[in-house]
């Protein structure tokens, strides 16, 4: 079961996302030395991450941060998930360069998929299954995809790679995206939903039935972890419990 937290507008939205991704860190690295964070793409978070660019005193060398999926693109490219990060928060001073961990979009989505599990089996070798992160990121796509994972693609079938090259008919691009078995890993999972547009798809993943084929988001059932949705009010106006 989620929890749900509705938030006036975009920016009280990534304020009270700041917040919670600040308390994590914090706990996992009082508690374990390090904090894995795996950030999500799009435009929601882009405020979340200039928030979390302004707490320079935050043990950044202990975090390390990664992706939950990334365009077929090299990191200057405008779509790339990698570049936005970068320009809102990685490409900062204080954040070491070795603790961010992109997904190379610029090689083949095959290989940048194969490339990525390394990186992931480095960083948790001692993943006896599935890498655990502690906190995983994620926005909602108004048709109910997830990272990228889209309707009806190839990719919603991985149950064994860690990450894989995904096919989405509807954009006619290919990307590269983390797996259900690995999101469905993570010790907390925090959606950033904002937008009237993203109504419906927040209804389906709440409060809804579809097929996971079909609203892919419904797949995001961790096998331990906690799930949090911060929405916003016009992301909430479907829900019949608010
Ligand atoms: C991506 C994201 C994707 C995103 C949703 C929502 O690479 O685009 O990982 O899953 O979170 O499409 O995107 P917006 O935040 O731009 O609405």
């Amino acid at each position: 079961m989620a929890d749900l937290r509705i938030l006036p507008d975009p920016n009280q939205l990534a304020d009270a996302a700041c917040a919670y991704v600040l308390a994590s860190a914090r706990a996992a690295i009082a508690a374990r030395g390090r904090f894995t964070l795996a950030l999500t793409g799009g435009s929601t978070p882009r405020l979340l991450y200039q928030k979390l660019a302004q707490h320079p005193e935050l043990p950044w060398a202990n975090i390390e941060l990664c992706f939950g999926d990334e365009r077929a693109v090299p990191p200057d490219h405008k779509d790339s998930n990698a570049g936005m990060a970068r320009a809102a928060l990685t490409g900062q001073p204080f954040i070491p360069a070795e603790r961010v961990h992109r997904m190379e979009g610029e090689l083949s989505p095959s290989a940048a998929a194969a490339a990525y599990e390394q990186t992931l089996r480095q960083l948790f070798p001692a993943a006896d299954g599935f890498p655990s992160f502690d906190l995983l990121l994620l926005g909602l796509g108004s048709d109910g995809h997830i990272a990228s994972l889209f309707p009806h693609s190839p990719a919603l079938a991985e149950t064994r790679a860690w990450a894989t090259d995904n096919w989405v008919d509807k954009l006619g691009v290919a990307r590269i995206t983390l797996t259900y078995p690995v999101l469905n890993e993570a010790a907390d999972t925090l959606f950033l939903v904002a937008g009237a547009d993203k109504a419906w798809a927040v209804a389906q993943a709440l409060e809804g039935n579809a097929a996971v084929e079909d609203v892919p988001v419904r797949g995001i059932r961790p096998r331990s972890g906690r799930v949090t949705f911060m929405v916003d009010v016009p992301a909430s106006a479907q829900l019949r419990q608010r």
